[in-house]
């Protein structure tokens, strides 16, 4: 047995060598077999060096076409450099780089293709904190479905998407690319979007692979600065914020991105608790981790160790492919010769990278998103944009609307002014790469368009972004120019007003630019700035009624805006067809639902502002101030707008909440169920929200955590019982041992319209 035992095992591996070797003949390597015998059979033939090619992810960076095959990129894939490329748009383009890898390279081993392709492609959908708005579901996953379709057909098979990073920190820009601040509905999102890019079926030519980022704690940035330090307990992150990339793997998604940040004092990009401890050990990854970009090289920065160091302690952490800083590729032999890695751990990266790309069938056919046809079929087509405008209209939140002045009517004269009225580059806001901006819909094409010869629009830019053109510029940048008009703020105020006062009604396209959040955009005033807030104010001089179409990438402080203006409806970044959606909201032909996923405060200093608090010692139960308990001298605890706050063209009451039972144990369930009557004229959706507070833990819980919600259609006078199923489930946390548990003791109930207007139960869990 001993003997003839391994003599079988080198028969097997010289017969799957040759097979190997023979299919390397052919176009690509195509061993039979499972995926992993497959990626077996073919790392046989690997040497060290072409395994290292593997996890380096170069970005495709700036070649010009016609430039591909001489490119310094080029050479790399030949020479067996690279595992795969970003930043690289189109069927030929790609082709182009495909070619090089499967018929150059000595193992002709195909490339992936990744792209941030973040909220659509060129049929670009509301910005992830804005499509979290609808608490659609169904919704969220079509529009990552309709991104698949779009990227793979133009050649990309792999997305740095969904970002799930809970943030509760509007400063932080980046704020604009997650679903806001709650972990439960974080989740959801998360799991909604997976599905949307990979459906049932990798090997399928529209669906691409998702890489969850960024793995862990980004959202919570010290001072909402980009790229700072976080620190956090671990009690914390299990329940607030690692749950979301958790569902993501839950979900399957394919890859992960580890984050910038450091986690615990060691970068997240070499930290073996993260990587492999949690992710591999706790949640049973089996995918591949990247890193973000340059993300091991800037540990050098974070004090960490040199780069042969940090790629050496990014690898054994659990890392497996490098972007853009070629630390693994350089330096892993050295460390391999120098006894302080393993071949074996570059083996297990290059096995997953490997893997995925089997999942992917491109072994089968490297050139399978390569299609013109499809390509000029199925990207930005009627029917994408379609649904992109119906989903943008589902993402905006009405904040304001006294005396009803929205819907306005398609008559008479409307005004339309404000930075943002006329500025087709910013409406597919922040990381919209693949966009074709000077095919965006604009506020004003879309209110002409609409209205046709029913109604005058008039029009004036009324001011500039703001009056500090340095910080115009900053916030402008990849091709979202705002045209800035050289006239003074007065001049243009002036023109404003002079449109305005012969108008029925205002709309003020105004707030933030498309790149005023998102990457390294982190704001210290998150307010709308001045200039604008000028031109506002003289507006409303005119004593017509003035509606804020507010286009923001974060929450902003609207205090003032709360107190004075009559109508705000918040508009995010909705897309390529914003103008179109904004249109059919402000016309009436689409009643908005959406509620809000953010805190809104009411200033800068209340952040972090979130309506899962805890309760302290000495909560501010009377009215503010009060000395010795939690509050402050010169603002009260209360946000503008809370969490899950958003209002309708109609309007909801909701009934008293009935409970099945009083009393459950964790193998039961309790129904709670509440009446949501349509009280108002029309028809329209509500988000139904149901928070839970456990009363005494083991570790104390918050005053409030959404546990469910269901959005549902009432049609003027409708009433309709919601009910929630309450297990065991919804009401576990982690305790102070990092444990999943459920312990007994009671808790209160609620359901309601937004997280602070809502009605209470009681019961107990035996
Ligand atoms: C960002 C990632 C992105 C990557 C590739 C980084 O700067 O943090 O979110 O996926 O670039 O473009």
């Amino acid at each position: 047995m001993n003997i003839t035992q391994p003599k079988l095992t080198s028969a097997i591996v010289l017969l799957v060598a040759l097979f190997s070797i023979v299919a390397c003949q052919q176009k690509t390597v195509t061993p039979a077999g499972t995926i992993d015998s497959r990626v077996d059979s073919l790392m046989q033939l690997m040497t060290l060096e072409e395994k290292l090619g593997q996890l380096n992810l170069p970005s495709a960076g700036a070649f010009t076409t016609g430039a591909v095959e001489s490119s310094d990129i080029a050479k790399k894939i030949a020479e067996g450099k690279v595992g795969g490329l970003f930043n690289i748009k189109t069927v030929a383009n790609i082709r182009e780089m495909q070619k090089i890898a499967v018929e150059k390279s000595r193992l002709k081993i195909p490339l992936l293709f990744g792209m941030d392709v973040i909220h659509g492609y060129e049929s670009v959908f509301p910005i992830p904190l804005g499509l979290s708005c609808s608490w659609d579901m169904k919704l969220i996953e079509r529009s990552a479905r309709i991104a698949a379709t779009e990227a793979s057909a133009d050649g990309i098979n792999w997305t740095f998407s969904p970002m799930v990073d809970i943030s509760r920190d509007p400063r932080w820009g980046r704020i604009s690319e997650g679903s806001g601040e709650d972990p439960y509905l974080g989740s959801q999102i998360a799991q909604a979007m997976v599905r949307g890019y990979q459906g049932n079926d990798l090997t399928a030519n529209n669906t691409i692979m998702s890489c969850v980022k960024h793995y862990a704690l980004y959202g919570a940035s010290e001072a909402g600065r980009d790229y700072n330090t976080v620190d956090m307990s671990k009690h914390r992150m299990y329940n607030e914020y690692l749950p979301p990339y958790k569902a993501a793997v839950d979900a399957g998604v394919g890859s992960i991105m580890a984050s910038f940040n450091e986690v615990d004092g060691i970068p997240a990009t070499a930290n073996k608790w993260l990587l492999t401890d949690v992710l591999r050990k706790e949640w049973g990854f089996t995918g591949f981790v990247v890193s973000d970009y340059t993300g091991i090289s800037e540990m050098i920065n974070h004090g960490y160790g040199d780069l042969q160091y940090v790629s050496a302690a990014s690898l054994d952490a659990g890392l497996d492919m490098d972007m853009v800083s070629e630390g693994l590729l350089t330096t892993l032999s050295k460390s391999i010769q120098e006894g302080k890695l393993f071949e074996k751990q570059v083996d297990d990266a290059c096995r997953r990278i490997l893997r995925a790309k089997f999942l992917l069938g491109l072994f089968d056919d490297p050139y399978k998103y390569c299609n013109e046809n499809r390509a000029k079929a199925e990207v930005f087509n009627a029917a994408n944009r379609a649904e992109a405008r119906s989903t943008a209209t589902q993402s905006f939140v009405l904040l304001k609307n006294e005396g009803n002045v929205l819907p306005i009517k398609k008559s008479g004269t409307i005004a339309l002014v404000g930075p943002l009225a006329d500025a087709k580059e910013n409406m597919t806001g922040t990381w919209s790469v693949a966009a074709r901006f000077s095919e965006s819909i604009s506020v004003l094409e879309g209110l002409q368009k609409a209205v046709g010869t029913k109604a005058k629009i008039v029009y004036a830019k009324g001011s500039n972004l703001d009056e500090d053109e340095v910080l115009e510029t900053n916030a402008t940048m990849f091709g979202k120019t705002l045209h800035r008009d050289k006239r003074t703020a007065a001049e243009l105020r002036d023109e404003a007003v002079r449109i305005a006062r012969n108008a029925d009604v205002i709309v003020a396209a105004v707030g933030e630019a498309a790149e005023m959040s998102g990457e390294a955009s982190s704001r210290t005033t998150i307010e709308i700035p001045e200039t604008q807030k000028e031109l506002i104010k003289a507006l409303m001089k005119t004593g017509k009624p003035v509606v804020l179409v507010l286009f923001t990438g974060r929450p902003l402080v609207l205090k003032w805006e709360e107190e004075n203006v009559p109508a705000i409806l918040n508009v995010w970044f909705g897309g390529s067809e914003a103008g179109d959606a904004i249109a059919d909201v402000l016309f009436g032909d689409v009643n908005p639902s959406g509620k809000l996923t953010t805190t809104f405060p009411q200033h800068v200093g209340q952040v972090p502002i979130y309506y899962a608090h805890k309760n302290t010692g000495r909560p501010l139960t009377g009215k503010w101030f009060s000395k010795f308990q939690s509050n402050y001298l010169d603002v009260s605890n209360e946000p503008v707008y809370p969490f899950g706050f958003g209002l309708s063209y109609t309007t909801f009451s909701y009934g008293e909440i009935s409970l099945s039972k009083t009393t459950m144990t964790a193998n039961d369930s309790i129904q709670v169920s509440v009446e949501v009557t349509n009280t108002g004229s029309r028809e329209g959706a509500e988000v139904v929200q149901l928070y839970i507070r456990d009363l005494v833990g083991s570790v104390t819980r918050p005053v409030k955590e959404l546990r469910g919600f269901q959005k549902v259609m009432l049609k003027a006078g409708e009433k309709q019982a919601i009910t929630f199923t309450l297990t065991k489930d919804e009401l576990s946390f982690y305790n102070s041992e990092l444990k999943w548990v459920t312990e007994p003791g009671k808790f209160h109930v609620f359901i309601g319209t937004n997280s602070r207007d809502v009605k209470q139960g009681e019961f107990e869990l035996k």
